[in-house]
This record gives C-alpha cells, sequence and structure tokens, in this order.
C-alpha cells in the first residue's frame, strides 16, 4: 500500500536518510525504531509532505504522494504525535470535528462519526470538556479518534507513547492494535521502546546512520 523506494533527504549537505526503501501493507502494525536525531520523524514527515524528499518515490495505492494534493493526503493519513497536539481552547469534540473541516466535510456526519469513535475509545463522557482535563492517556485517545474521523489508509504515530508511562503506554498501543482492525487501518508507529516492539510489531525497522533495517 506505501511504498518508499530509494528515498533520501540531507539538511544543509548532511545527509539523514539515504537510499530508504520499505513497504507497508493495508492493515499493518509496523513499527520504527531508532536513536533520537536518526531521522525518524523527517522520514515520517516525507510522508505526509511536511518536508519534500531530495530523491526517491513515495506511493500510496500505487500513485505517487507528489500528485495527490495536500488536502487528499491527509485525509489519507492521520497522525498522532507524542504530545498530543490537542488544541487547549476546544472541547475534545471541537478538536476532533476541526481536523475533518479543514478537509471541507459535512459537519453533522462528522460530529456523528466523531461521537461514534469517542464511545468506542470510552471518551464519550468526555466529548464536551476542555482536553487539558483529561490524563495523557485520555488525550492520546482523543488524537487517535481525530485521527481516523478522516478514514485513513494509514495512521503514522511519532512517539505516540513517549508522555506516557509504561502501563498507559501498553494500554494505547493496545487500542491502537484493536482500531486498526476494526477500522481497517494500517499503522507506523514510531517508538524508543524495544518492549513495545516485542510485545506489538507485525513488522519492524530500526534507523541507523541514515539507513533502514527491517527486523526478521
Ligand atoms: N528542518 C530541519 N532543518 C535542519 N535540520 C533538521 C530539520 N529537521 C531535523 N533536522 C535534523 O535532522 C536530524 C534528524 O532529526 P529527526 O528526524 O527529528 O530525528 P528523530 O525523530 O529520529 O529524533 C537531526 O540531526 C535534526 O537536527
Ligand atoms: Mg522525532
Amino acid at each position: 500500500m506505501i511504498h518508499l523506494e530509494q528515498v533520501s533527504k540531507s539538511f544543509e549537505q548532511q545527509p539523514i536518510l539515504h537510499n530508504i526503501n520499505m513497504h507497508i501493507a493495508p492493515g499493518e502494525f509496523a513499527f520504527l525504531q531508532g536513536r533520537s536525531g536518526s531521522g525518524k520523524s523527517t522520514l515520517v514527515k516525507l510522508l505526509y509532505r511536511e518536508l519534500e524528499r531530495d530523491t526517491g518515490s513515495i506511493t500510496i495505492d500505487g500513485v505517487s504522494i507528489d500528485k495527490l494534493a495536500k488536502y487528499e493526503l491527509r485525509r489519507k493519513m492521520g497522525v498522532i504525535f507524542q504530545s498530543f497536539e490537542l488544541l487547549e481552547r476546544k472541547t475534545v469534540l471541537e478538536n476532533i470535528v476541526l481536523a475533518g473541516q479543514i478537509l471541507g466535510r459535512d459537519p453533522d456526519k462528522m460530529e456523528a462519526e466523531a461521537m461514534r469513535l469517542l464511545k468506542r475509545v470510552g471518551l464519550e463522557e468526555k466529548a464536551h470538556v476542555l482536553p487539558t482535563k483529561l490524563s495523557g492517556g485520555q488525550q492520546q485517545r482523543v488524537a487517535i479518534v481525530r485521527a481516523l474521523l478522516n478514514k485513513p489508509k494509514i495512521i503514522l504515530a511519532d512517539e505516540p507513547t513517549g508522555n506516557l508511562d509504561p502501563e498507559t503506554a501498553s494500554e494505547v498501543l493496545m487500542l491502537m492494535r484493536e482500531l486498526r482492525e476494526e477500522e481497517g487501518v494500517a499503522m507506523l508507529v514510531i517508538t524508543h521502546s524495544q518492549h513495545l516492539i516485542e510485545t506489538f510489531a507485525e513488522k519492524s525497522w530500526i534507523l541507523k546512520e541514515g539507513g533502514v533495517y527491517e527486523r526478521q
């Protein structure tokens, strides 16, 4: 479904990623590990075109991501971050629905879909509260719902459990694993945690000195 072929990226002549080849199948639960500064976030940003690669190709369902308008790409890829990135002055529901509004979708339909997903992750009663009233694990579940709202093909999760204690981290990943089955979405999870990779990964890579190596 997602193919990277010979993807490279440098910053100021400093190579960060060099000839990266990766493949993620539909519905796959894939993990990427690597030291701080190894280029993991850069790789994720190339996928959703927050940054542009220097060379190589990236395709989703056989179509180059360069051929898709940014909003089309954002519909195909949901993103989740370590810091949750929720708007503090908007309610949980507003935070979720806003993501779809930017993409021009029908507000009523989105609200119904957001409530369905909030119920699924056990946060139905938090729909109208501010995210600052929620625990870290709850905030990340809101961010997951927001990422799922547009029925993406894949969720890119850049250290989604980096701000969570180990138990909450496991719970969030268990939920993500269930949701990828139910919602038919692939996930690419970046984590430092060897434990989480051993527990959850169906496929994993390590990023090292600009190259990406699949673990067998
Ligand atoms: N926009 C940028 N401009 C210049 N250098 C950058 C930029 N983004 C990241 N870098 C550098 O690229 C390297 C990889 O960064 P990053 O992808 O954030 O690593 P990771 O997520 O694995 O910790 C780091 O050395 C970082 O300083
Ligand atoms: Mg990073």
